[in-house]
């Protein structure tokens, strides 16, 4: 195990950092609404010393900069954490658990605030770099594309990054353990919602309606032959239907039925056919069932995709911290959605998975953020300014 997991200021900051993962994770708030993290961050950033700190950026986006000691160099990377929690009713009965019910962190985003905070202590304490730390601090996560808000902000504009790093916890991946690849490493998340307009009545004379329930149904169904026989095989996508919404009684065909669901790919030419495919199976099985189908698609995060070289730095850090043993550098993509892609869209950059053990899933009751793994974090993420920066 390298020396920096046992650097007197690492070992000061992951000390404090402890009470702050616990502290947010009792004060849990959603989306934009972060006021209180947001304040407990920038006043953390602003005791460190901090060159300049900023709020408001993204409506409660926060951003600091911290300039390195030798200070010749123009280089500025910026490293990214997220604020934000989910409407999700806690069943941890830990003691610091969410005092907000309904609201809790399943996300783990208590801990990736409270592991950048605890790098931004040490990279302020010592300055050991030559170049500017950007450290960013993110609203809604959870959907609310709280990475574009800030970037529309005038994050890229007015901080101009030459890079981007996010960090991820990944249950299931040991504690220890650093995960990333080169190319998309997470989906863009769309949404489609089918609206199937038929011809009610009365259910025992069904042969005088146009039935919405049975286009619905037969719509369903055909859409699984997106995946299974549009899709070339060696590549990834995911299309579930997830609400079927008709009918008020069990004796009346109704008018309406309305499907909806979601879309995972990894690649822009498999998201345009999934949305083409969407379109035509809707609205030609609707046809076929004597319906009409209406259908809205919405984009929501793209493909966030980790640059080569970018990604091959980032396995190189971890490796130094913990052993290549312990980095998985081609790890397999996740079908789910994150909203750092804006940020890689707009610069190069890396997003890693940083192991959370045998926890309970992302976005479940029962989930926590494992505390084993703070050392990690904050010494990943000061190696990894440090090594970027590191004077010529
Ligand atoms: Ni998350």
């Amino acid at each position: 195990m390298d020396l920096m997991l046992h650097d007197s200021r690492i070992a000061l900051a992951i000390d404090e950092s402890l009470g702050w993962r616990h502290h947010l994770h009792e004060r849990p708030e959603l989306l934009y609404e972060v006021h209180e993290t947001a304040a407990f961050v920038a006043a953390r950033l602003s005791s460190f010393g901090c060159d300049e700190v900023a709020t408001g950026i993204g409506r409660t986006g926060v951003v600091a900069t911290i300039r390195g000691r030798r200070g010749e160099s123009s280089r500025r990377i910026a490293l990214r954490a997220d604020m934000d929690a989910l409407p999700i009713l806690e069943e941890t009965g830990l003691a610091y658990a969410s005092k907000t019910s309904g609201v809790m962190h399943a996300c783990g985003h208590d801990g990736h605030t409270a592991m950048l905070l605890g790098a931004a202590r040490a990279l302020a304490e010592t300055r050991a770099f030559d170049g500017t730390v950007i450290l960013v601090f993110q609203p809604a996560e959870e959907g609310g594309a709280g990475g574009r808000a800030m970037i529309e902000d005038g994050l890229v504009d007015r901080f101009a990054p030459d890079a981007f790093y996010g960090m991820h916890n990944l249950p299931g991946l040991p504690v220890g353990r650093f995960a990333m690849r080169p190319g998309p490493i997470m989906a863009a998340t769309d949404e489609f919602s089918i609206a199937i307009a038929g011809r009610g009545g009365h259910a025992a004379i069904p042969n005088r309606t146009a039935d919405p329930i049975l286009a619905g149904a037969a719509i369903v169904q055909a859409l699984q032959q997106i995946v299974s026989r549009n899709t070339d095989p060696l590549d990834s996508l995911v299309v579930s239907v997830t609400q079927f919404h008709s009918g008020f009684a069990h004796n009346v065909i109704p008018d309406e039925a309305l499907v909806s669901g979601t879309v995972r790919s990894l690649r822009g030419e498999t998201r345009d056919a999934a949305e083409r495919r969407i379109h035509a199976i809707a609205e030609g099985t609707a046809l076929a069932h004597g319906c009409t189908a209406t259908t809205s698609y919405v984009r929501n995060y793209p493909v966030t995709v980790n640059d080569a070289g970018a990604a091959a730095f980032c396995g190189d850090v971890a490796a130094r911290l913990v052993g290549e043993a312990q980095v998985d550098r081609a790890a397999p993509p996740l079908m789910a959605g994150e909203d750092f892609a804006y940020m890689l869209e707009a610069r190069p950059g890396a997003y890693v998975f940083i192991g959370n053990g045998p926890s309970a899933n992302l976005h479940q009751a029962r989930y926590d953020f494992d505390d084993r793994a703070l050392p990690f974090g904050i010494a990943y993420w000061v190696s990894l300014a440090e090594t970027a920066l590191a004077s010529a």
